[in-house]
C-alpha cells in the first residue's frame, strides 16, 4: 500500500507482538513454532521502519508476567532472542539501525545479558532506526523502579520530567502510534504511562503473518488520525 509523500509519519511505534501461539495452534504446529516463525516478522516490520525513516520502533518481546508461562517454553524463548540478536546482526548494521533494551534486564538469563551488551555495543554507532526490545519488561515495574531511584536520590517531590527521567531509557520519546497484533484489546501492562495519548491500531493479524504491508496500513490508519492532546485540535 503505497503511502501519500507526505503522510503524517509517527515518530515511535510501539508494537504488541501477539499471536505466535494462536498462529502455532492453527497450523498444528508446538507454540514455539509460533515465536521461532515471528523472527521473520520481526525483520520485515525492523527493515520497513528503517527504510520509512521512523525514528524509534519498540517491540514487547517478553513481560515480567511471561515468566508464568512454562519453562520449556520461557527457556525456548529466550534461546530465540539470542539466536534473533546473532542472527540478525548483519540486518542491523546494513540498515543503520541501533540496537537497545528495556527491561529488568539484570533478571534475564546471563547468556542473554552478555549477547544485549554486544548487540547493543556492536550497533552503537548506527544513526538510523532506534530499536529497543522490551524484555522482562512492565509499564508497572517501570514506573516503581524509576520511584524507587527517586526515594533512593531522597527526592523530596517528583514532576512528570523527574520521573520520566528515571524510565529504563530516557531518551525515548512516548509512542505516537501502538499496533497490537491478534486482536486483544487491551495493554498487558506495557508502556502504561507513556502510552497515554498514543494512537492504537489493533489488527487481528498474527504477528507470525505480519509484514511490511500490515505496518503501511497501520501507518495509513494513523495519518487519518486527528490528534487533540485534550485540547480541541
Ligand atoms: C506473543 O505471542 C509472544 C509472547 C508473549 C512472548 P503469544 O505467545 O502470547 O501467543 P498467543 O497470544 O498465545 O497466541
Ligand atoms: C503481551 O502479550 C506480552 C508480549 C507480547 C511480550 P501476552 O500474550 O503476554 O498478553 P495477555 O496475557 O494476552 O494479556
Ligand atoms: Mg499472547
Amino acid at each position: 500500500m503505497p503511502q501519500p509523500a507526505n503522510a503524517k509519519l509517527p515518530r515511535h511505534i510501539a508494537v504488541i507482538m501477539d499471536g505466535n501461539g494462536r498462529w502455532a495452534k492453527g497450523r498444528g504446529l508446538p507454540r514455539i513454532e509460533g515465536h521461532r516463525a515471528g523472527i521473520e516478522s520481526v525483520r520485515a516490520v525492523v527493515t520497513a521502519c528503517a527504510e520509512r525513516g521512523i525514528g524509534y520502533l519498540t517491540l514487547f518481546a517478553f513481560s515480567t508476567e511471561n515468566w508464568k508461562r512454562p519453562k520449556e517454553e520461557v527457556d525456548a524463548l529466550m534461546g530465540l532472542l539470542n539466536l534473533y540478536m546473532e542472527q540478525e546482526l548483519p540486518t542491523m548494521m546494513a540498515h543503520n539501525v541501533s540496537f537497545h533494551a528495556i527491561g529488568r534486564l539484570g533478571d534475564l538469563h546471563p547468556a542473554v545479558q552478555a549477547k544485549l551488551k554486544q548487540t547493543i555495543a556492536e550497533t552503537a554507532n548506527n544513526t538510523g532506526l532506534y530499536l529497543t526490545l522490551a524484555l522482562n519488561y512492565s509499564g508497572r515495574t517501570e514506573i516503581l523502579d524509576a520511584m524507587q531511584r527517586l526515594l533512593d536520590e531522597g527526592a523530596g517531590a517528583v514532576d512528570e520530567a523527574a520521573l520520566q527521567a528515571r524510565f529504563y531509557d530516557p531518551s525515548l520519546p512516548d509512542p505516537d502510534l501502538l499496533i497490537r497484533t491478534s486482536g486483544e484489546m487491551r495493554v498487558s501492562n506495557f508502556f502504561l504511562w507513556q502510552l497515554a495519548y498514543a494512537e492504537l491500531h489493533i489488527t487481528p493479524v498474527h504477528w507470525p503473518d505480519f509484514r511490511a504491508g500490515h505496518l503501511n496500513a497501520a501507518l495509513e490508519d494513523y495519518a487519518g488520525r486527528e490528534r487533540r492532546f485534550g485540547g480541541l485540535g
